[in-house]
């Protein structure tokens, strides 16, 4: 096991046995509530008084003409209707079912209720006047065991769903894989299977064929990283292991499911184009050592490099493999041919933010700006910025989508029954600048999603952190517009702030 791995896993042990019930975390997260060496106070959601004037003035900053605004969900979390109509047991099932994994034993098997409720949450995103709309399709709604014949009731779903967001002008975006893997294949090695990958570009080739003529943007596996840390380092996600070096194995087989699902895009005939979807971070050294800058490099690689080089570059970066160790799983299991189809070119990156990481000397992190609810997100705009620009220039003018960025609140309706998450308006609309200066320096930043339509069941937190724009109350599954999508509306009129 490596050196840095190694500390990260030490410090995540430290986390769980002071947290009570596992936190979906990130790097960032795990060292800062496991060490915390830092001061900041929580904050985002509470906006300082000024910067809530309603309405907002126009600040002038237009976005590209056709500039497509959006906002993203995923199948597992808000769709529900787990038993219904075919669909098979997939890991999040497993996992959410198991006492102890999700923070006040909760679980997606009613959700959003969105499965249902479809219609409705299509007349929201009107509403809003989203252009875009990134959701999942769940892998074991089409092929209940992950194999064979699909299941003509779960693709008519998805369907009607597409045929709904047409109806209503809003251009769909679908990804394939935001975590809910078949439950038969986990049994059969899961990820660590190299024949999942196979398997996955089956079920790819099944869903272009199906619904590829309503489908603009594909997006094929949902970070992969988030996979391999909190699935098979930390163990608080789905399948909940804590084995390093199936983990990284687990990073290589993803990607080969990526590569392969572009190339079964390309043979189908289907015109749609496809991109990955990964969660970058922005790495920057804690303190001006030169310690810390070597080991922000490498933590770079771990974060970033190991999914960018590969798609882009056709190699994983040698620093992580070197770290690794030819003897680690991994390494062993790359084959001739694997870069190669990895690297098979794609049509745009999709970026998903939410915060970026301060390593020091000793490869640990730290906290510099504040957290968020989600106790691994720092509060950084900036840092949009950076990893937009970054991209660009070590990895060319490929067009870019934002799939994801946002911010948990504590929202309550007050008496009024309005949600006033002006903490969200805040940070929504500092990141949206941060893109706009992006776009301005060269980026071909063409849409931005933000994270979520609804607010929905977040893994292992299970419903107690709250995503959307659009307010759920889950008793009743009623929806109401919080002022962030009030707000959110008028930017997507004026096609900028
Ligand atoms: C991302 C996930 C998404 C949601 C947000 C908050 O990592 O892709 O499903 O959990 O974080």
């Amino acid at each position: 096991m490596s050196l840095l791995t190694r500390r990260r896993l030490l410090r995540r042990a430290a986390l769980s046995a002071t947290a009570a019930g596992a936190a979906r975390t990130g790097l960032a997260g795990a060292t800062a509530a496991g060490i915390a060496t830092s001061t900041v106070a929580l904050g985002g959601c509470d906006s300082p008084p000024e910067r809530t004037t309603d309405p907002e003035p126009d600040r002038g900053l237009r976005f590209p003409d056709g500039f497509a605004w959006g906002a993203a969900t995923s199948a597992y979390q808000i769709e529900g209707a787990a038993k219904e109509d075919g669909r098979g047991e997939s890991v999040w099932d497993t996992f959410s079912h198991t006492p102890g994994r999700i923070r006040n034993g909760d679980t997606g098997d009613v959700a959003a209720d969105h499965y249902h409720r479809y219609a409705q949450d299509l007349d929201l995103m009107r509403e809003l006047g989203l252009r875009s709309y990134r959701f999942s399709i769940s892998w074991p709604r089409i092929q209940a065991d992950g194999a064979g014949r699909p299941n003509q009731r779960g693709l008519d779903f998805y369907r009607r769903l597409l045929d709904g967001l047409h109806e209503r002008g809003i251009a769909p975006m679908a990804t394939l894989f935001h975590w809910d893997l078949p439950q038969a294949l986990q049994d059969a090695g899961g990820w660590e299977n190299r024949d999942t990958a196979e398997r996955f570009a089956e079920y790819a080739d099944v869903v272009f064929r199906a619904l590829g003529d309503r489908v603009p943007v594909w997006l094929t596996v949902n970070e992969p990283k988030t996979v391999v840390q909190n699935g098979y380092i930390w163990g608080h996600h789905a399948p909940g292991f804590q084995d390093e070096e199936a983990a990284y194995l687990v990073a290589h087989h993803l990607q080969l499911a990526h590569g392969l699902a572009v190339r079964a895009l390309r043979a189908s005939g289907v015109t749609g184009r496809i991109g990955p979807a990964l969660n970058l971070h922005p790495c920057y050294p804690a303190d001006d050592s030169a310690e810390s800058a070597t080991a922000t490099r490498l933590y770079d690689g771990y974060e970033n490099r190991l999914y960018l080089d590969s798609i882009f570059k056709g190699a994983y970066p040698q620093d992580v493999l070197d770290d690794l160790g030819p003897d680690s799983r991994m390494v062993r299991g790359v084959r001739d041919g694997d870069l190669k189809i990895i690297s098979s070119p794609v049509d745009l990156l999709a970026v998903q933010y939410y915060t970026p990481i301060y390593v020091t000397a000793d490869g640990g992190t730290v906290r510099k700006w504040p957290t968020s609810e989600a106790e691994w997100q720092q509060i950084y705009p900036e840092g949009m910025y950076d990893i937009l620009t970054r991209v660009t220039r070590d990895y060319g003018r490929v067009p870019i989508t934002i799939t994801e960025n946002g911010l948990p609140c504590p929202d309550v309706p007050g008496a009024d029954g309005n949600v006033d998450d002006t903490g969200r308006v805040t940070f929504l609309r500092d990141h949206f600048a941060a893109a706009h200066r992006a776009i301005g320096d060269g980026v071909p930043l063409e849409s931005y999603h933000v994270w979520s339509l609804l607010d929905n069941f977040e893994w292992a937190e299970g419903y107690e952190q709250r995503w959307g724009l659009v307010y759920v109350d889950y008793a009743s599954q009623r929806r109401v517009l919080k002022r962030s999508a009030h707000w959110y509306r008028d930017v997507i009129r004026r096609n900028g702030l």
